[in-house]
């Protein structure tokens, strides 16, 4: 589908988001494995989601969505029945990734399956860490199609993350809830926090290096998730109100996660007037109202340790960027080349169609120049983030602009479009 989006005057009002993605994921694999009962209110309804609903529901898990919550009967530590069929994760690498720990554990074999995309996705980052677990799976060199079959010997292990991710660290961590003994995850860089914080696991932390410890103790009861809005998906809304003239946004509910705030204290670094409301804590998540007004902001040095805390927000960053005083620069983003699209050259293309003046790197790039204003069509890449990053500049262009193969903002958030129409000023 093409979409077309004229220049907007502002934006204002407040704006309810859906719930968050890496909560949500992870609220649904929890509550499938409880034994018994558990309710996830504001569960985002995406087809990401769908995924991870889809693949719990094959191997026996009653699920049901009303209006209001999802109620998931869970199966219990050795209740998941061997699915019938491949389990599909369309273009979800988060599903992927941390189920695969999960089927690892188990006495029966699965196959994993994706889309194009997921299909170029690296997979040997989970398959090495499960192997020294004793999992026993074959793949495409490291790609989807997967097969993971029963171990003969299913151990924990101590395991270094050679690379800052949360995907990573959760495949390994959940696949430990299986074991008596405690598996360890030892992460340099931060990535995100939400499996840890959600079950409660035991954490040693010493010179920037933490420890984490997860092992049948941790294993997930029935519970009562109650999920937060979605940082990642407000990042379109809070850059559209600071780059937009006069304009006010309030978004409530929102994850304020440490591990995922970077990009708000990068933007206040910009000179951002962002305010935080209502702030409590909920689930062990620290969640609150969000209040974005009319800035000029000014580039800045985007720190290495960063990172992975901003990783999804890089696309949305790199508008910002454009508006800002100077030159944007990222780099020490390589993992960006591993996402829904190779989001380095996703941006760089783009840019390059406004006239602005791209340095590509191998982990990251350099925008300089001025944007011009003539009407463009955008690649997607069918990539949620890149249409959404490029929906929001086209609605700040003069001539207004168009996204090619818009219907991938359902990835995340199939109401994008909506959204953006319930705040423009008129
Ligand atoms: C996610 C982790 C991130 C992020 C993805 C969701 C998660 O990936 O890009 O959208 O929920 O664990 P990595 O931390 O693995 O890079």
């Amino acid at each position: 589908m093409i979409k077309s989006f004229n220049k907007i005057k502002g934006v204002q009002g407040s704006l309810k988001l859906p719930g968050d993605k890496s909560i949500s994921h992870r609220s649904v694999m929890f509550a499938s494995l409880a034994n018994g009962k558990s309710e996830i209110y504001n569960c985002l309804d995406s087809e990401d989601l769908q995924r991870t609903i889809n693949a719990f529901k094959q191997m026996g898990c009653k699920i049901e969505t009303t209006n209001e919550k999802i109620i998931v009967e869970g199966k219990g530590i050795d209740g998941l029945e061997k699915p019938n069929d491949e389990l599909y994760m369309g273009n979800s690498g988060t599903t992927t990734r941390l189920i695969s720990g999960i089927l690892a554990a188990q006495k029966f074999a699965t196959k994993l399956t994706g889309d194009p995309s997921l299909s170029n996705r690296p997979m040997q980052r989970v398959i090495d860490p499960l192997t020294l677990m004793g999992a026993q799976i074959t793949s495409n060199n490291g790609l989807l199609p997967m097969e993971i079959n029963p171990a003969e010997n299913f151990r924990s292990i101590n395991y270094a993350l050679p690379i800052a991710s949360a995907q990573i660290k959760s495949c390994v961590l959940l696949a430990g809830l299986f074991l008596d003994e405690e598996t360890c995850v030892i992460e340099k860089k931060e990535s995100r926090n939400h499996t840890e914080k959600m079950l409660n696991l035991r954490i040693e932390e010493e010179n920037g290096i933490r420890k984490i410890y997860s092992s049948k103790k941790n294993f997930p009861r029935p519970a009562k998730y109650i999920v937060p809005s979605d940082i990642s998906t407000a990042a379109f809304f809070i850059i559209l109100t600071l780059l937009s003239k006069n304009s006010e946004l309030k978004l409530p509910n929102i994850s304020l996660n440490i591990s995922r705030i970077g990009i708000i204290s990068i933007l206040k670094k910009m000179g951002a007037d962002i305010e935080f409301e209502n702030v409590e804590i909920m689930n062990g998540e620290k969640r609150g109202d969000i209040i974005v007004k009319s800035s000029e902001l000014k580039n800045v040095e985007i720190p290495a340790e960063i990172i992975p805390n901003i990783i999804d927000e890089i696309p949305i960053l790199s508008i910002a960027g454009i508006f800002a005083e100077g030159d944007f620069v990222v780099r020490n983003a390589k993992e960006l080349r591993h996402k829904e699209s190779d989001r380095i050259k996703s941006v760089c293309e783009n840019l390059k169609l406004v006239g602005l003046n791209i340095n590509e790197f191998e982990d990251g790039f350099q925008i300089s120049g001025n944007l011009n204003q003539s009407k463009v069509t955008f690649e997607s890449y069918d990539d949620h983030r890149i249409a959404m990053a490029f929906s929001v500049l086209s609605v700040l262009m003069d001539q207004g602009g168009t996204i090619n193969n818009f219907e991938c903002v359902a990835i995340s958030n199939p109401n994008f479009e909506k959204q953006l129409e319930a705040i423009i000023k008129f």
